[in-house]
């Protein structure tokens, strides 16, 4: 059986003190033996990770980060170290984000060194893939994100991912893609993998509304929560989500 890990992405939201707020919130309401069957990762700024890791230590509830650079150390002005990372005890960490590779510059080349650097140091990367609206219109999908997985997994441990499908167009819109639809893509990310076992999730628009059909959805492994993950109960309400009956 595939593991399920719910992630919560953060992105540039909350300081140390609503960082503790939302933890005073959140833990009582995840039962320990749900969370060690679904894993919930909070995946905060790196500020952060000093009092979320803190507040976690002997829960079953992860720290994760959002960027990860391959070099051990060095001269490199704004990026974070696999060390740095893993002195917090983060066991995962995004790589290739939308926002990342919209925004910030981020290549297929770069994502490939930052999920070898995750590896290398131990993490569990968040590899994200996904297709802008334009190219969905123009029925791109399926060779956007075939190239990028090409270019993203090589030389990569397909045994130590998470693979994230997250649509742009269904990020921080609303408009989330159809369960069926998602399930469909992920079904073709994971027919492109060496290890049929590597988790797949789908991120964009993930809510407390919509978590038990996407979960329903056989090839969908979890998720990748973006503004819901920033509420305590929204997001206790996303990881405690009703399974299908078997
Ligand atoms: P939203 O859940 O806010 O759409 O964000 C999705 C996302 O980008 C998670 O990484």
């Amino acid at each position: 059986m595939r593991p399920t890990v719910i992630a919560g992405n953060w992105k540039m939201y909350k300081t140390q003190a609503e960082a503790r707020a939302f933890l005073d919130a959140f833990i009582p309401l995840v039962d320990p033996e749900t969370c060690a069957e679904r894993n919930p990762v909070l995946c905060v700024p790196f500020t952060s990770l000093g009092a979320v890791g803190q507040r976690l230590q002997g829960s079953t509830v992860h720290l994760g980060a959002q960027n990860i650079h391959w070099a051990e150390n060095g001269a490199f002005t704004g990026e974070i170290a696999g060390p740095m990372l893993t002195e917090y005890a983060v066991r995962y960490v995004i790589v290739g984000h939308s926002e990342r590779r919209q925004y910030f510059g981020e290549t297929d080349e770069t994502v490939n060194l930052r999920l070898k650097a995750a590896q290398r140091y131990g993490l569990t990367p968040i590899l994200c893939v996904g297709e802008t609206k334009r190219q969905r219109d123009q029925n791109e999908t399926e060779q956007v994100i075939s190239d990028q997985l090409a270019r993203a997994l090589i030389g990569v441990d397909q045994q130590q991912l998470v693979i994230a499908y997250e649509p742009i167009w269904a990020i921080g819109t609303g408009d989330t893609c159809e369960a069926q639809e998602a399930n469909r893509v992920i079904g073709l990310i994971r027919s492109q993998l060496i290890q049929p076992a590597t988790p797949i999730q789908y991120g964009g628009s993930v809510k407390p509304d919509n978590i038990d059909a996407i979960m329903a959805q056989p090839e969908i492994d979890g998720a990748l929560v973006g503004g819901a993950s920033l509420d305590a109960q929204g997001f206790a309400r996303i990881v405690n989500y009703q399974a299908p009956s078997a």
